[in-house]
């Protein structure tokens, strides 16, 4: 079947789509709203389009996902992109049907409504048979949906395994911003079900916006020599007219805080307009659900002296060091978020008393070591690890 990518109301180009994989490209129209990083020297390229629109289907390790394929009689997830015109609460891309009239404002999910469908069936509930939502191009492992709540878009999202912590930790990285005065993240809150707790946290995109990762933006330019991932991060950025240093300072530092372990690079980002094509900020923090010891057994819950990272280092003792001006931030303001920490592990019924209690003195004495150790560049050096400490078996 023939199709007009589009970006908003704008045509990029014609491409032939059989069976969720792009076969051919024909006339392009305006290459430069292509995805980022797509405009290869030679004009767009094949490949590189089928990887980005694979990547836009719901991941096949995303949790329930075979059984909600089987309840709406659907093969693989990328099916379910042709259903939807590809649109997303992310973006502004969109396939049209060759020769239809469809038009964006009439369809995207951004001004119109959606119905609860896709969501309830990727939930493991009901499914009555409309596919126009924004689910269909969700991102990411954990079970999830975009819900419209008072006219906003929000993003639901559950929690994993026994302890389901991730909407918690969420809320603890909110917590450790405001502390910290990091200013640019999103803001979750709790939503409870009868059994399980959700984080919900509002739409960053708007119908003028496109989130693009920093998988993207790093794959856009080549590296020069031998530069670190972290320089290229920065430069690539730089190149687009965008400094970004004090964002990602902040945003290590919050992972070394609550020892993130999945900053990996779909997990931060830039903000582009989509009319102008101007690279506007940075995206603000995101899913940093996988932290203080989230998956892990609560026996392994304890201070460690070399605790894993992403995406620059794999120690967080090691990547802290990229962090330009660690004199902004005043850690004696985290004095105290233990306790606050065991407060909001409450409002948790899958979170154990054990569990509860080793995770509040493992986060008091993690800041008092921070606040003890009066970070500064000179005394980082002391704390780098020098030698590979054995990582704990999860
Ligand atoms: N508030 C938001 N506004 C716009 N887009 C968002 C928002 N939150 C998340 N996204 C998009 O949805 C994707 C999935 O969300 P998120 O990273 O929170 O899920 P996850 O399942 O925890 O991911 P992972 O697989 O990294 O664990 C993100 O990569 C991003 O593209
Ligand atoms: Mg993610």
């Amino acid at each position: 079947m023939i199709y007009t990518l589009m970006n908003k109301e704008k045509a990029v180009l014609d491409l032939e789509i059989e069976d969720g994989i792009i076969l051919k490209i024909l006339d392009v129209w305006n290459p430069e709203w292509m995805p980022l990083g797509m405009n290869a020297k030679f004009g767009p390229d094949r490949k590189f389009l089928n990887h980005w629109w694979s990547g836009r289907a719901i991941p096949a390790s995303r949790s329930g996902i075979r059984d909600a394929l089987e309840h709406m009689n659907i093969d693989t997830p990328k099916e379910l992109l042709e259903k939807n015109y590809g649109l997303s609460l992310s973006d502004q891309y969109w396939i049209c049907p060759k020769n239809s009239s469809v038009k964006w404002k009439n369809i995207n999910f951004f001004q119109n409504p959606f119905t609860d469908d896709v969501g309830s069936a990727l939930f493991g509930g009901e499914f009555n048979g409309d596919f126009m939502s924004p689910n269909n191009t969700s991102d990411g492992w954990l079970k999830k949906k975009w819900t419209i709540i008072d006219g906003k878009r929000f993003l639901l999202k559950s929690g994993s395994g026994i302890a389901q912590q991730e909407p918690l930790n969420e809320i603890l990285a909110n917590m450790v911003c405001e502390r910290l005065g990091i200013s640019n993240y999103t803001k979750y809150s709790l939503y409870n079900s009868s059994r399980n707790i959700f984080s919900l946290c509002e739409n960053f995109i708007t119908e003028d916006t496109e989130l693009i990762s920093a998988s993207s933006v790093m794959r856009s330019k080549k590296k020069k020599g031998n530069a670190s991932e972290y320089q290229h991060f920065i430069e690539t950025c730089k190149e687009y007219g965008l400094d970004v240093i004090r964002d990602i300072d902040d945003m290590l530092v919050l992972d070394f805080v609550i020892c993130n372990q999945d900053r990996h690079y779909n997990n931060f980002g830039i903000i582009r307009n989509v009319n102008t094509l101007q690279i506007e900020k940075a995206a603000p923090i995101f899913d940093s659900g996988t932290s203080a010891f989230n998956g892990i057994p609560t026996i392994y819950i304890k201070n460690q002296t070399a605790n894993p990272s992403k995406p620059f280092k794999k120690y967080h003792e090691n990547q802290i060091q990229y962090v330009t001006d660690i004199e902004r931030y005043d850690f004696k303001r985290l004095k105290g978020i233990g306790e606050e920490f065991s407060e909001l592990l409450k409002k948790s019924p899958a979170i154990d008393e054990n569990r509860r209690d080793k995770l509040s003195v493992w986060l008091s004495n993690r800041t008092d070591y921070i606040i003890s150790q009066n970070f500064c560049r000179d005394n980082l050096k002391k704390i780098q690890i020098k030698r590979k400490s054995k990582k704990y078996e999860r």
